[in-house]
């Protein structure tokens, strides 16, 4: 279904606010230690304040527009009636967040049935902004944005890694190849940050194994807008389960070597 008559200039507003006030609820942590449960294996930790940063964020968006679907990583599952969707990751790096690191982000994403349309990063510790709206470019605090164009050799290449101990094993067979041809290796621990890393040309690209669309959603289209190249968030099987942005200094050359290509 088409979401009809959509200002979407209000939508990017409405994450951007809902960000904000996550990230602020997050921050605020409580001095105590916090409490934690395991998911899909016993390194995929989840916190007490992902669940209230998701049900804040919830809770802001339906108010504004309940007739919206909302799909949430720690368990919202709302259908749209009008074709307007979100998706969230209330935070992203959790591990960073626990361990009281920095790198995590707040990651928001309206869709329609075009696929992305709208997407906030939100990084609370930096107080950085990552927005875009697509066909309409992106931006860091409300600056445009764009990718940069290093050479491979010299190239700053984000990734991640697998909660599952048999994934990081390929993973890390992939990591061999990769590395004799780059300038370093970065793994943030974000994977919404790392694609707006790109986008801002932090990092010459990014690629991981495995994300799901929460983690991606909002980075992949602020990396798009900002010029890098994107594949494998269609989860075409010719590519596997592998998310890829690049900057297009390097597109061709990492996916020789990922055999994207
Ligand atoms: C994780 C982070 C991490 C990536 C994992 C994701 P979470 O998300 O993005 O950088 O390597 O694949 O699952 O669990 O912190 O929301
Ligand atoms: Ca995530
Ligand atoms: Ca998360």
């Amino acid at each position: 279904m088409t979401a009809p008559n959509i200002d979407v200039h209000h939508l990017l507003g409405l994450a951007k606010s809902a960000a904000h006030e996550a990230g602020k609820l997050i921050v605020g942590r409580p001095a105590r230690p916090l409490s934690t449960s395991t998911k899909s294996s016993p390194t995929d930790v989840v916190t007490e304040m992902d669940r209230a940063s998701e049900k804040l964020i919830l809770e802001t968006i339906l108010s504004m527009r309940p007739d919206d679907g909302v799909i949430g990583e720690e368990g919202t599952s709302k259908p749209s009636q009008n074709g307007l969707s979100w998706l969230i990751d209330p935070i992203d790096g959790t591990v960073n967040y626990l361990r009281g690191m920095p790198n995590y982000s707040i990651s928001i994403a309206a869709s329609d049935d075009k696929g992305t349309l709208a997407g906030v990063v939100y990084d609370p510790t930096l107080d950085e902004t990552f927005a875009a709206i697509r066909g309409h470019g992106a931006t860091l605090n409300e600056a445009a944005i764009a990718c940069a164009a290093t050479p491979l050799a010299k190239a700053i290449i984000g990734t991640g890694f697998s909660y599952s101990s048999e994934q990081r094993a390929q993973q890390a067979e992939v990591l061999r190849a990769v590395l004799p041809a780059i300038g370093d290796i970065r793994r943030p621990g974000s994977a919404a940050v790392s694609l707006c890393w790109v986008a801002c040309g932090r990092l010459d690209a990014f690629f991981e194994a495995g994300l799901q669309r929460w983690d991606f959603a909002a980075g992949a289209l602020i990396a798009m807008e900002a010029g890098a190249h994107v594949q494998g968030i269609d989860r075409d099987p010719s590519h596997g389960n592998l998310v890829v942005a690049s900057a297009p200094s390097v597109t061709l050359g990492l996916h020789q070597i990922l055999g994207t290509r």
